[in-house]
């Protein structure tokens, strides 16, 4: 019988590298990708994994605790990979409500399930917690890291939401013992990025030679990791972290938004045979984000040394293949943008 693991959020930019890490590397697990598919998710994002005997969709909204409830009764799995969120700040800005449902609300239906279901009996289970380097607030720039010490100072309605989650998530460690781990991940960047963040809709609005909007002066800093080295982190730590612990994950790779825009710009010119200098032209300064952090950097070296984790790519390389995957996935953009597969999943899907 093979073992069930639980990936909540598959369908989404994250979890859908997580699926297909785990459904390719560990053929003795019965992956279930639970997913409400929001906006945000997206099956296309699996079309390569799921034909694949071991891997499995559940199409359900966490914040309904019943439907999560009679999930783990149907399928008792081991584990939980638990990346389903809402996960954009601006969003979180305009609609607080959804992200306090699905972020706090729909872990802790989560946490009971499994507690209910595993029922003392934690020998081998796992619940893993995916969360954001957000909650630490925000640095000033004098070089200074977030470790896994620093005090949580969240500071938007979406990191927030992901701040109490955490702390949710520790309170049924220390309170019902629940085997959990968690994780703090700085921005990732790569292949199914939804067009709403930084570098996707960057990359589409120099593509279709639209302004590209720049939030205040392009001062704030964000450090980046290609998004294959945060799953290959999460498989790791789902394994080998120690029960009750947090690990955070960075790239070390610090950019401001200004001089990263400007490197896409001038890897999109050479790889769109535009002038040099073509794309930059279309950067454009807009109104700041509400409450805009400045800074956010990582110090991973917990994940390093203790677990031997390190990123496979070089930035360079990691932003080369992002590109040449959004150029050679243009349909994927399309229907994207369009809105298109919402409708066509939801049709395939309804009446699960
Ligand atoms: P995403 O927005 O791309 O995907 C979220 C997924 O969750 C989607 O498939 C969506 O359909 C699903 N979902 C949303 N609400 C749901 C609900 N109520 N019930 C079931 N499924 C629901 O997000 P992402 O960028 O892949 O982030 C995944 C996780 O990683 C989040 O928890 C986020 O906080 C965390 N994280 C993201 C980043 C980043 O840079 N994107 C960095 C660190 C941590
Ligand atoms: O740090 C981890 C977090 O990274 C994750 O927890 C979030 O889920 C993820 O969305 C991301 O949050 P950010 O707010 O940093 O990502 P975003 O792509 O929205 O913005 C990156 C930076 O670019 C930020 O400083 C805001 C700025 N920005 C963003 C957009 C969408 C712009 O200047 N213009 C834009 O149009």
């Amino acid at each position: 019988m093979k073992k069930i693991l639980f990936i909540t959020g598959g369908a989404g930019f994250i979890g859908s590298h997580v699926v297909r890490l785990f459904v390719t590397k560990y053929p003795d697990y019965q992956i279930v990708n639970l997913d409400k598919l929001t906006y945000a998710g997206n099956l296309a994002n699996l079309k390569d994994v799921e034909h694949l005997p071991n891997y499995k969709f559940e199409k359900v909204d966490i914040v309904d605790g019943k439907a999560v409830q009679a999930l783990f009764e149907k399928y008792q799995p081991f584990g939980v990979i638990h990346l389903a969120a809402e996960s954009h700040v601006d969003r979180s800005i305009a609609n607080p409500m959804e992200f306090i449902m699905t972020n706090i609300v729909g872990t802790v239906n989560l946490l009971n399930a499994a507690r209910h279901t595993w029922k003392d009996n934690f020998d081998g289970k796992r619940f893993y917690h995916v969360s954001t380097d957000e909650v630490y607030g925000s640095l000033a720039n004098d070089g200074s890291l977030f470790t896994e010490e620093t005090p949580y100072d969240p500071r938007s309605p979406y990191s927030a939401s992901k701040a109490s989650s955490d702390h949710l998530v520790r309170a049924y460690f220390h309170t019902y013992h629940l085997p959990i781990v968690l994780s703090n991940c700085s921005n990732n960047y790569g292949p199914n990025h939804f067009p709403e963040k930084l570098l996707p809709l960057a990359i589409n609005n120099i593509k279709n030679m639209k302004p590209i909007p720049i939030y205040g002066k392009g001062e704030n800093v964000r450090d980046w990791l290609y998004v294959v080295d945060h799953a290959r982190a999460i498989d790791m730590i789902f394994h080998n972290g120690k029960i009750g612990d947090t690990y955070n994950i960075g790239g070390l790779n610090e950019w401001t938004n200004i001089d990263l825009i400007h490197k896409l710009c001038e890897i999109m010119d050479r790889k769109l045979n535009r002038e040099p200098g073509t794309s930059a032209k279309l950067i454009t300064f807009v109104q700041d984000r509400a409450g805009h952090d400045l800074r956010y950097a990582i110090d991973s070296s917990k994940l390093v040394n203790e677990l031997g984790w390190k990123p496979s790519l070089q930035f360079e390389e990691g932003m080369e293949k992002t590109v040449d995957w959004y150029l050679e996935n243009e349909e994927w953009l399309n229907n994207v943008t369009s809105g298109d597969y919402q409708k066509y999943y939801e049709t395939m899907y309804s009446g699960r």
